[in-house]
């Protein structure tokens, strides 16, 4: 881990470092109250970002360089885009080859249905982490003590809103993502 943090550190600006660091922690946290691999979800959480100090440009080529699949939203939204650069760097820098911390790299920015536990851990910690000040994270901090499925949901219910108010596009997987949540909670 001490290894990967070094590498990481010289990767990202000071400021994505520590919310990278601090994602870990809160991450960690859910891991443990909700069962699942404490190691997994650590460096799932510690490399999401590691794309996210890269300029447009730098995105761009990477997909390019490593043929990675994004769709066209994906490709013009730069906030998206370190998502799935990010994956492929995970891959290839820090020799990741689990599926499932690939996976939550991957979907940490628009989320998708039917995601794992780790995938849910890495999204709700990247919102509620102790350094996030926004509207709405104590609430979702509160949901996330109990039910990792309704924090997802609290989570894109107040994401989705911001971006219509931001007049921004909006990726559809994060629509679907919200009616998949929807439509779990109906079933019970
Ligand atoms: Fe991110
Ligand atoms: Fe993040």
């Amino acid at each position: 881990m001490d290894n990967l943090k070094k590498k990481l550190r010289r990767m990202l600006s000071n400021q994505t470092y520590a919310h990278s660091l601090s994602t870990c922690e809160t991450a960690l946290d859910l891991a443990r109250r909700f069962g699942t691999s404490e190691e997994k979800v650590g460096t799932a959480a510690l490399l999401h970002d590691c794309a996210k100090s890269m300029s447009y440009d730098e995105l761009v080529y990477n997909v390019q360089k490593y043929k990675i699949p994004v769709d066209k939203l994906e490709l013009k939204t730069e906030s998206l885009l370190h998502a799935p650069v990010g994956k492929k760097l995970a891959s290839v820098l820090f020799g990741i080859t689990d599926p499932q911390i690939l996976s939550a790299i991957r979907y940490h920015t628009t989320a998708a249905p039917a995601m794992s536990t780790i995938a849910k851990i890495i999204y709700v910690a990247d919102f509620i982490e102790l350094a996030r000040g926004h509207k709405g994270v104590v609430d979702a901090r509160k949901a996330a003590e109990k039910d990792i499925n309704k924090a997802m949901l609290f989570i894109l219910r107040k994401k989705i809103p911001y971006l219509v108010k931001k007049k921004v596009l909006i990726h559809p997987r994060s629509v679907k993502t919200l009616n998949w949540f929807l439509e779990k909670e109906e079933k019970k």
